[in-house]
């Protein structure tokens, strides 16, 4: 059985516009999903802006709630059993929330760590090694304030992997890294697969998805169109590489042909 089973999930936001005259409106997110992850893969949800991808994530992590269907990971409900499924899950955010600006780089591991109830002296060990993993060691002590974007951007990550969860959301985790940083992320992302850990990755990078993608799932306009491998996705429309690929299936998509 697969380690994440997603069953008929829809997700329907209601917002109201309007100052004197409130209108209510509803937007259809995510439409009777159906998938499955399995164990140790690294599976990526491709789309354009507005296609899901997030709300796919947060569904996926407990952070919002389906409005029909569900969610089985690891044999736990995301809406029964949540606690369980979040010992299970890191999440890295997009954007530059999640950590205490004028606190040090430790001091916010440290507190995220005790949030989790990991014992004092494993904690110790971890935050050292996973600082080591992230390359920020040397910076451990200084205040998240005084980071670039990619420094704060490895903290976030060593702050996900603190309990070491067996199943890491990652939603855009490149978006404006450096060079050299979005490199280094996408060999710790290859270390963590062989490390056991099942990824889930968003990114509008192709090259990315190219390079660390198991399988892919094109999600348009809310519904989840295939599911596929790259090479399968590339050599259907017969491009050389996951772009055009990409590119030439969603005008496909737009004219209303597939
Ligand atoms: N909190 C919200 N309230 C209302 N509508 C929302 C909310 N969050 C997302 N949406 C809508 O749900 C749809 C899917 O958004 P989502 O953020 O999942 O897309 P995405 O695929 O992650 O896009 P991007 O590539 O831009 O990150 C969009 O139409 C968006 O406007
Ligand atoms: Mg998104």
């Amino acid at each position: 059985m697969s380690l994440i089973q997603v069953e008929n999930v829809s997700k329907i936001y209601v917002t109201t516009s309007g100052i004197f005259k409130r209108k209510r409106k509803e937007i259809v997110a995510l439409s009777n999903v159906n998938l499955e992850i399995n164990s140790g893969e690294i599976f990526c949800p491709i789309g354009p802006n507005g296609a899901g991808k997030t709300t796919l994530i947060k569904l996926l992590s407990t952070l919002a709630l389906p409005n029909t269907g569900r969610i089985i990971i690891d044999g736990y409900c995301t809406l029964k059993d949540s606690k369980k499924v979040q010992k299970k899950i890191g999440v890295l955010y997009g954007g530059e929330r999640g950590l205490y600006w004028r606190i040090t780089a430790r001091d916010n591991l440290e507190y995220f760590g005790n949030l989790y109830e990991i014992p004092p002296r494993i904690l110790k060990k971890r935050i050292d090694d996973l600082l080591d993993l992230v390359d920020m060691t040397e910076r451990q002590n200084d205040k998240i304030e005084t980071f670039s974007k990619g420094m704060k951007q490895r903290i976030h990550i060593a702050r996900c992997l603190l309990h070491d969860p067996d199943i890491l959301f990652l939603d855009e985790p490149t978006l404006g890294l450096d060079v050299e940083a979005s490199h280094d992320l996408r060999k710790m992302i290859r270390n963590l697969k062989e490390c056991g850990k099942t990824i889930i990755l968003t990114s509008h990078y192709m090259n990315e998805i190219e390079e660390l993608a198991d399988r892919i799932a094109l999600i348009f306009k809310g519904e989840i169109k295939e599911v596929t491998t790259v090479n399968d996705f590339r050599n259907k429309v017969e491009k050389m590489n996951l772009e055009d690929a990409y590119i030439s299936v969603l005008k496909g998509k737009r004219k209303g042909s597939g």
